[in-house]
């Protein structure tokens, strides 16, 4: 066991704990980022699978995420347009597939009013939540009280307009079912992206990635940092008093002044605390849990789609896949798809041998791409919810009226420890952006008391 001293210990090397650690550096500290698995990046994870290079976790960057795009430059990456042209898919509650243009779905002319006006009425109320501290909104409690699902009952009858809004937070974002969170927490989600119309718009949302890849965020930022990360070393036990703390990891050991928790919330509580975290954090931590997506591949010989003036991009509330997009990497003259399927239906699957769920998962393909999704050259599944430093995926959300009885405390520093994370966010929640600005505002807060 090696045993070294440093100004500031971080837990985590994934975009928010390498950027805590960036900036502290630059302000002259010390730092030590003590990493559990033998790779950097953490959700960020972009490998090759059977010749394809595939993002296995995040990859989208979009218009309004100025901190990482800042990042981005600042490390020399580049990006490129996720691929736009010709018609969009929708798949209707009879199982017909339609084509459309455009933003406006192609459902019957009262359910299209009826969504235009949820949108409408959610990006008034967007408006008003500060995505920093949304539980000072007046009706925070009342908000949080009431289920998402619930919610769209009580604004509409018409069950394709409620599914529909109800997919792009419930399936699409937070990944749980609509039932199992607030109309608040909903509502979070929506300002963290600026407002519900951003997140419907895929133009917007999934607007363009980075060349090599995502990962290359955290990756370039650990070159720099060098020596200073250590790989395979997750912390098991963490010892603090208000004079600093002492991380013990498998191998080595950093006492320091600070700690930064940079994991996802339903991690900390693996760690064990001498003495035990305050009552608060120990209650807060249980009503976070993270969502759960699998988020699947297939490559295909050419993007047999684009021949047939489609986009790509498909969408369908009663389909096992409930979104997909052409996914085709920089520079691979194949074809590539990349969908999505959620929450319950990602835990029916699970049900089914591999094979099975293959078939399931490309037969919902098919609905949208016709015939040819069924026979792809290179099929992946991501699985985070195998993953035993992440749990799931995309990121956590509280639970039912945790959000107004907790959020606030969510970063409160216990101590010398710190906590930074994507799952913190306001702005950028559940993104990589959210996990660099909280990861910069952490270090900001050490740099200022140090
Ligand atoms: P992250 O979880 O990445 O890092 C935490 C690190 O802590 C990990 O490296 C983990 O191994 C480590 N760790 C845990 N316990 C430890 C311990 N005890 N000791 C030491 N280390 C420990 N975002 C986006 O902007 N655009 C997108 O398109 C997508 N899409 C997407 C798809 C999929 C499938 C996933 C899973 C996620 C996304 N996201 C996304 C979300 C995005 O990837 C995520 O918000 C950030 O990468 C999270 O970065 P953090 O650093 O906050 O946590």
């Amino acid at each position: 066991m090696s045993s070294i001293e440093r100004d500031v210990v971080i837990v985590g090397a994934g975009a928010s704990g390498l950027t805590a650690a960036t900036e502290l550096k630059k302000a002259g500290l010390t730092v030590a980022v003590l990493e559990a698995r033998d790779r950097v990046g953490g959700r960020l994870w972009t490998d090759d699978v059977d010749g394809a290079t595939l993002e296995i976790g995040g990859q989208w960057v979009s218009p309004d995420q100025d901190a990482l795009i800042d990042t981005l430059a600042d490390l020399g990456l580049e990006t490129y347009e996720r691929y736009r042209e010709g018609r969009n898919i929708y798949i209707s509650p009879s199982g017909e597939r339609r084509t459309f243009e455009g933003e406006i779905f192609p459902v019957p002319p009262k359910t299209e009013h009826e969504i235009v006006s949820l949108i409408d009425k959610l990006d008034a109320l967007v408006a008003e939540i500060d995505p920093d501290r949304p539980w000072e909104h007046p009706l925070a409690e009342e908000l949080d009280e009431i289920s998402f699902r619930r919610w769209l009952e009580t604004q509409t009858d018409d069950e394709e307009a409620r599914l529909n809004i109800g997919m792009f937070i419930a399936g699409a974002m937070l990944t749980k079912p609509a039932h199992a969170f607030s109309a608040l927490q909903a509502l979070l989600m929506a300002a963290s992206a600026g407002s519900f119309s951003n997140l419907v718009d895929a133009d917007f949302i999934l607007d363009k990635r980075v060349k090599g890849g995502l990962q290359q965020v955290p990756l370039l930022l650990a070159d720099r940092l060098g020596d200073d990360v250590h790989l395979n070393a997750p912390v098991r036990t963490l010892r603090w008093d208000e004079a600093g703390v002492t991380a013990i990891a498998d191998g080595v050991e950093v006492k320091a002044r600070f700690a930064i928790l940079a994991l996802p919330p339903v991690l900390i509580s693996r760690i064990s605390y001498e003495p035990p975290l305050p009552r608060r954090q120990q209650q807060l931590h249980q009503h976070l849990s993270m969502g759960f997506v699998i988020k699947v591949h297939a490559v295909y010989e050419t993007p047999f789609w684009r021949e047939d003036g489609y986009s790509g991009t498909a969408f369908s509330p009663y389909e096992l896949v409930h979104e997909a997009y052409d996914n085709c990497y920089d520079g691979d003259p194949r074809g590539t798809l990349v969908g999505f399927v959620s929450d319950e239906a990602a835990d029916a699957v699970f049900r089914l041998s591999a094979e099975e769920r293959k078939a399931r998962i490309l037969e919902s393909l098919s609905h949208y791409y016709g015939e040819k999704a069924l026979s792809p050259v290179v099929y992946y599944e991501s699985d985070w919810g195998s993953e035993e430093w992440t749990r799931g995926a995309y990121a956590a959300s509280f639970d039912m009226g945790g959000l107004a009885r907790y959020g606030a405390d969510l970063r409160t520093p216990v101590g010398p420890i710190h906590f930074s994370c994507s799952d913190m966010a306001g702005k950028g929640y559940q993104h990589v952006d959210g996990a660099i600005r909280v990861g910069r505002e952490t270090a900001a807060a050490i740099i200022g008391a140090a």
